[in-house]
């Protein structure tokens, strides 16, 4: 394992307990930043990747949009995870729980009040995301809800840093929230297929995803009345601001979100509400936009069964277990390595 910066953090005066921290991002957000900011708003459909909505506003802003009445994905999954978590929980001791893209710690709380207190003191529990400030937040909170559990957090990008992960005892990777879907279909079957890559016979996969419905309901999703999803999408202009040292205006761009049929996906944007010139000044860049002219910031696929079976499939993993709720908004699925994977660890160990 590539160790990085470790650090430790005390959980508070009165309970002194340490919760390891390991920083991979530091010095690679920088570079990466400046190179996919480049690359998005020179492309002709401009665009800036989702993951710099997550510094420390835009990860509360995410929380705040999950408490939210037309936001239904936080809720819907929740119940299921109420439901399964004793299952899947009962029996987990002496193993990693390791979650991707954690954000905060409400889901992942269901899963280890039902592991039970002698099989948490067994556990370790590894969040790993870009956004440093909740993993913090999470990780503290629940040393304090939890003082018998083992906390190691992971500042890292999990599309290029999976390796980075210690796998040397039995795991669960959870993959909640329909992240997912924030990925197209091609990045998508290879994440699966560089987790799969991680995982052992006997390991475990959960992965939350958001299913087709009406148009209606996923539209009214991403354009809650209280502007909370608007004020998350412009906060990337902020992050552009702080990170690049740019001048973006965000009330000069509006929130745009709507389901692409053709591609199955919300699709947000920022609109330009008039032509503007804006610039870059730490990478030398200054980008004009005429007004209407959208910046591409987020898809947020929506899946069937089908789409899910070939995606597992195409990645080497086979479905376990199917849990939804009784309307089939959301779909919490476990999935394990398939019989080729599992021929291929044997060969190499
Ligand atoms: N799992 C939580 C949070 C989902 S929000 C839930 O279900 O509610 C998405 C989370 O993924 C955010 O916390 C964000 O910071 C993190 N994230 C987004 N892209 C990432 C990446 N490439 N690597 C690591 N974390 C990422
Ligand atoms: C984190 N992700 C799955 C959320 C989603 O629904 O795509 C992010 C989000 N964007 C707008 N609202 C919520």
């Amino acid at each position: 394992m590539n160790m990085n910066r470790g650090t430790t953090l005390n959980s508070g005066e009165s309970a002194p307990r340490l919760v390891e921290m390991l920083d991979y991002l530091h010095g690679k957000y920088n570079n990466d930043i400046a190179r996919d900011t480049r690359q998005g708003l020179a492309a002709s459909q401009k665009y800036i990747p989702c993951k710099y909505f997550y510094d420390a506003r835009g990860s509360k802003l995410f929380e705040a949009i999950c408490q939210l009445p037309e936001y239904y994905p936080t809720r819907t999954e929740l119940s299921i995870l109420r439901d399964i978590a004793p299952e899947l929980m009962g029996t987990f001791a002496h193993k990693d729980l390791v979650e991707l893209g954690s954000g905060g710690n409400l889901k992942i709380r269901i899963l280890l009040d039902a592991a039970g207190e002698s099989n948490r003191a067994t556990l370790r529990y590894i969040p790993v995301d870009v956004s440093e400030s909740s993993i913090v937040e999470a990780a503290q909170d629940l040393l304090e809800r939890y003082p018998e559990l083992q906390v190691l957090g992971v500042v890292a990008d999990f599309t290029s840093q999976l390796d980075v992960l210690p796998t040397e005892r039995p795991l669960m990777f959870c993959f909640l929230g329909s992240t997912i879907g924030n990925m197209d279909e091609d990045d998508s079957i290879a994440f699966l297929q560089s987790i799969a890559g991680n995982m052992k016979p006997g390991d475990r996969l959960l992965v939350g995803f958001d299913m087709a419905k009406s148009k209606e309901t996923m539209e009214a999703a991403y354009n809650d009345s209280r502007g909370v999803t608007s004020e998350f999408n412009k906060n990337v202009l902020q992050v552009l601001n702080k990170e690049l040292n740019a001048n973006f205006d965000p009330s000069h761009f509006d929130h745009l979100a709507f389901f692409n049929e053709a591609c199955s996906r919300i699709e947000m944007h920022l609109k330009a509400n008039r032509d503007i010139s804006v610039k870059l000044e730490s990478i030398d860049m200054v980008v004009e936009f005429k007004s209407g002219e959208t910046i591409h910031t987020e898809n947020s696929r929506k899946f069937t069964k089908r789409s899910i079976e070939d995606m597992a499939s195409r990645a080497g993993l086979c479905i376990q277990k199917w849990c939804s709720d009784r309307d089939g908004w959301f779909s919490l699925v476990v999935m394990g390595l398939n019989h080729s994977s599992w021929a291929k660890v044997a060969h190499v160990t």
